[in-house]
């Protein structure tokens, strides 16, 4: 039993009562309207059998990371977490894999289940594999959006992994998507600027571990095969591709590979994005020619289409985000940091939240400038608010509360220009980002009672009120004797 096995971690999902499995769907919108409405209530993983005009066995699995269960599991991670107990135990082991990830290089091994079907040149027929169309207005069908692609850096053999969504051209062409900075961009460039054609593969059905590792921000020239050895503990097993000489998972269930060049382009989009919009439109990518197509027997395609807030991967972001932007603040040294939340209905991004113990005048205005201009929190951030302690990041209507008491507009709202954004940001005008003109605005939000208003700060006379809140205690009281008041 290999913990990078899609198979076993399905028994696992089965045995905490988190797989519901359907078949006969159709894989037009009625799938991706499922997995909408899954998503809406935090659902469990879902595994789709049995489509009409493909071959029995193929099947598609979505919702692999909607809840704090079905994360945890994915992440091996035992007990019951709450959303910020399960960011703050990931945020902990990225500390820690900073170093100890240099032990889990991925092992090379000559064979794995990936080889049990192999279909070279003209024999690639993309349409074996049950492929969705996800959203009504959708420009094809997606076979990429719980994947992840390898590159290799030409110049120092780096291997990294990024999930970049791909749409199905037909039998043996893809589109993908890289937005600008992402790594696999910045390889692929490389090889151009070489004058020679990019290899690349695409891990379209896998263990979702490999999924969330490939969709999170890692920094550059670190390997994601060798972070996720060091969170399970166990180097990844992987094989090399024939054509293209790329490592993926020996245990992969779908493996796609190929070349990508400068001079062929497709249209790529539209596709129902993270943002809740058709953001990006169709726009000019590069054709990829498959020309190696690897499946399991009864292949799983793992699934995470984006679209309406909450969707398909806007908890794993939520969650990750968080973990990594209170990884990253401690790492530069910030003290004070007590919890830090993105909301789902900010797609995971948008809107940052982070609560500190304050302990000196500017601390908040660190701290949310840090969160939100950071390599791991800039990336789509648009609001970066900090809290006191005393408010939970991840609960909005306390959120919202601060938002009306502890801010004066007139002081507490920085704004920054010219950073870091997306061109599937909506609010930038297409003929921007036709432009490349990508960046974006950001506000810094102090939600904070000011410093010197503090019992600790300097100004006595204003002092700042004191909270209602009924205490531990009485709360405690209140509901042992009435609580039934409010049983439903
Ligand atoms: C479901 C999903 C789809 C994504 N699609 C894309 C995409 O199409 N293009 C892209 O550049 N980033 C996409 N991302 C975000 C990147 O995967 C993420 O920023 C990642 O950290 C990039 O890896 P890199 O820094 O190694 O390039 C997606 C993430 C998820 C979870």
């Amino acid at each position: 039993m290999s913990v990078y096995d899609l198979r076993e971690h399905l028994k696992k999902l089965e045995s905490i009562g988190q797989l519901k499995k359907l078949d006969n769907v159709p894989l037009e919108h009625i799938l991706g309207g499922i997995i909408d409405q899954n998503s809406l209530r935090n659902g469990p993983t879902l595994l789709f059998d049995n489509f009409e005009g493909y071959d029995p066995g193929f099947r598609v699995m979505a919702g692999s990371m909607n809840n704090t269960e079905t994360m945890a599991a994915v992440l091996g991670l035992k007990g019951n977490f709450t959303k910020l107990e399960l960011a703050d135990t990931i945020a902990e082991k990225i500390g820690e894999l900073e170093t100890s990830q240099q032990n889990f290089p991925m092992e090379y091994v000559e064979d794995g289940p990936i080889f049990e079907n192999k279909f070279f040149d003209d024999d690639v027929d993309l349409y074996k594999i049950p492929v969705p169309i996800f959203h009504e207005e959708d420009g094809g069908r997606y076979i990429g959006t719980g994947d992840f692609q390898v590159h290799m850096d030409p110049d120092n053999g780096w291997v990294n992994c990024g999930c970049y969504r791909v749409m199905q051209h037909d039998k043996n062409r893809v589109g993908n998507f890289i937005a600008a900075g992402h790594h696999g961009a910045i390889i692929r460039k490389k090889y151009w600027d070489k004058g020679e054609p990019c290899p690349v593969a695409f891990v379209v059905g896998a263990h979702p571990l490999f999924f969330l590792m490939g969709s999170v921000d890692v920094p550059i020239n670190v390997d994601e095969y060798n972070w996720c050895g060091a969170l399970t503990g166990k180097r990844v097993p992987v094989v090399k591709l024939p054509k293209t000489g790329l490592p993926v998972p020996a245990e992969a269930e779908i493996v796609l590979e190929g070349f990508a060049y400068p001079d062929d382009t497709c249209l790529e989009g539209p596709f129902g994005e993270f943002t809740g919009y058709y953001g990006g439109g169709i726009r000019k990518e590069y054709f990829v020619k498959i020309t190696g197509m690897y499946y399991r027997n009864d292949p799983i395609l793992l699934a995470s289409p984006p679209g309406p807030l909450p969707n398909d991967m806007s908890f794993l972001f939520s969650v990750m985000r968080a973990a990594n932007v209170k990884a990253a603040l401690i790492r530069a040294g910030v003290p004070g940091v007590k919890a830090v939340w993105s909301p789902e209905c900010s797609d995971g991004r948008a809107m940052l939240i982070t609560s500190i113990k304050q302990q000196f005048a500017g601390h908040a205005s660190m701290v949310a400038h840090i969160a939100g201009q950071c390599p791991q929190g800039g990336l789509i951030n648009k609001f970066s608010i900090v809290v006191d302690d005393d408010i939970d990041p991840s609960n909005l209507e306390e959120v919202i509360w601060a938002l009306s008491t502890r801010v004066e507009p007139t002081t507490d709202i920085d704004i920054t220009k010219e950073s870091w954004s997306s061109p599937l940001e909506p609010m930038i005008p297409t003929e921007a980002k036709a432009a490349g003109r990508t960046c974006a605005g950001k506000a810094v939000i102090r939600a904070t009672i000011p410093y010197y208003r503090l019992p600790e700060g300097k100004d006595t006379r204003n002092i700042f009120p004191k909270v209602v809140k009924g205490s531990k205690e009485l709360v405690a009281k209140v509901m042992e004797k009435y609580g039934d008041i409010w049983k439903k």
